[in-house]
């Protein structure tokens, strides 16, 4: 099985990127940290731990991180996941133990990724950047030692894209652009909040050629509509009455759908961004799932992030023979397999 690290801040989709990477056979959950992003750190962290009470896996320790980037002040996405970071269900318990006290989550990080063989672990991060930023520049040795790094984060508009995130934007100058960012006219979520952290990343030399990146173009490929929701609360075998797991998940949806069309308009379901960066880590190893980033031509891209201005957050690509694989397209179906195979076996938990 292959050794996963995730960084995340639950919210609505980290919390089918836990199940995906505490369930899937191929994977061995390594390590959770939280970090502040869709809810302040407290909030991220206690939702970390009650979706692991949840899907019956206590034993899973979580580790808090930051609780702000280093370099500007943040805001929390309330408007998208609710005041405590995980709204819509009273069906989520409470968490009945603490997060590791007196514990660095940095450094526990670097010490469990270097505790894998070399080339064989993977850091997958569906939040901001700012732990694993820390991270890699207080240990920069732990780049190299990766087998890999799955980030969830950034938008590219143009060519990549038919995403619809509301009516042009005229900037300052009076210039047109399509909107591209569900956080900016520019810019996604998880970039914007740490902009100086993502581009340290996307411009480390150890880590270019390693990194897997979802932007809002690949997840607004995975929305969960009406017919996928419906399919993940009655499970494929048509369970009555759903199981409470499934009743969970589906009310977490349900307000995630909700907030979408609120604030986006999107009527299709909410896109399901962080499990996409999970099941990188499926596809760069089994081989019925090598295709499910059904790119024939595997672009490799330079990474930029602009930290300033009217377009800060937002990620810039250049064609590069060794960089950054920016997957174009899913093979919907198996990405929607893997989910529903891994809330049955949560299920049965
Ligand atoms: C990202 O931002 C957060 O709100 C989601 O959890 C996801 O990681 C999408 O832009
Ligand atoms: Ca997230």
């Amino acid at each position: 099985r292959v050794p996963v690290w995730l960084d995340c801040d639950p919210g609505h989709d980290d919390a089918f990127a836990i199940l995906l990477a505490v369930y899937h056979e191929d994977l061995q959950l390594i390590g959770v940290s939280t970090v502040y992003g869709n809810a302040p750190l407290s909030k991220t962290t206690s939702n970390a731990l009650s979706v692991l009470k949840a899907i019956g896996k206590e034993n899973i320790p979580v580790h808090p991180g930051s609780w702000r980037p280093f370099s500007r002040d943040t805001k929390h996405a309330r408007d998208i996941h609710g005041e405590s970071g995980l709204d819509g269900t009273d069906l989520l318990p409470q968490p009945d133990r603490l997060p590791l006290k007196h514990c660095n989550a940095i450094k526990d990080m670097r010490d469990a990724l270097l505790s894998c063989p070399p080339q064989t672990a993977w850091l997958v991060a569906t939040g901001t950047l700012t732990n694993i930023a820390l991270m890699f520049a207080v240990f920069p040795e732990v780049a190299k030692h990766l087998k890999g790094l799955s980030i969830m984060g950034g938008a590219i508009g143009g060519d990549f894209t038919n995403v619809y995130m509301g009516p042009e934007y005229t900037d300052s100058a009076g210039q047109k652009h399509a909107r591209i960012g569900n956080m900016s006219p520019f810019a996604e979520f998880n970039i914007w909040c740490d902009p100086d952290s993502a581009r340290s990343i996307f411009t480390n030399p150890d880590l270019t050629s390693k990194t897997t990146l979802i932007t809002l173009d690949l997840t607004h490929q995975v929305c969960a509509t009406t017919e996928i929701r419906d399919m993940l609360l009655f499970s494929r075998v048509k369970q009555e009455p759903p199981a409470r797991l499934r009743r969970m998940f589906y009310e977490l949806l349900m307000f995630f759908a909700k907030t979408y069309e609120a604030v986006f308009g999107l009527k299709d379901g909410p896109p399901l961004h962080d499990p996409l960066a999970v099941a990188v880590v499926l596809a760069s190893i089994n081989g019925d799932l090598r295709s499910l980033f059904n790119d024939a031509k595997h672009e490799r891209w330079d990474v930029d992030v602009v930290t300033e201005g009217e377009q800060d957050g937002r990620t810039r690509v250049t064609s590069a023979t060794e960089g950054v694989f920016i997957p174009r397209s899913v093979d919907v179906q198996k990405f929607w397999d893997l989910i529903e195979d891994c809330m049955a076996k949560a299920d049965h938990e």
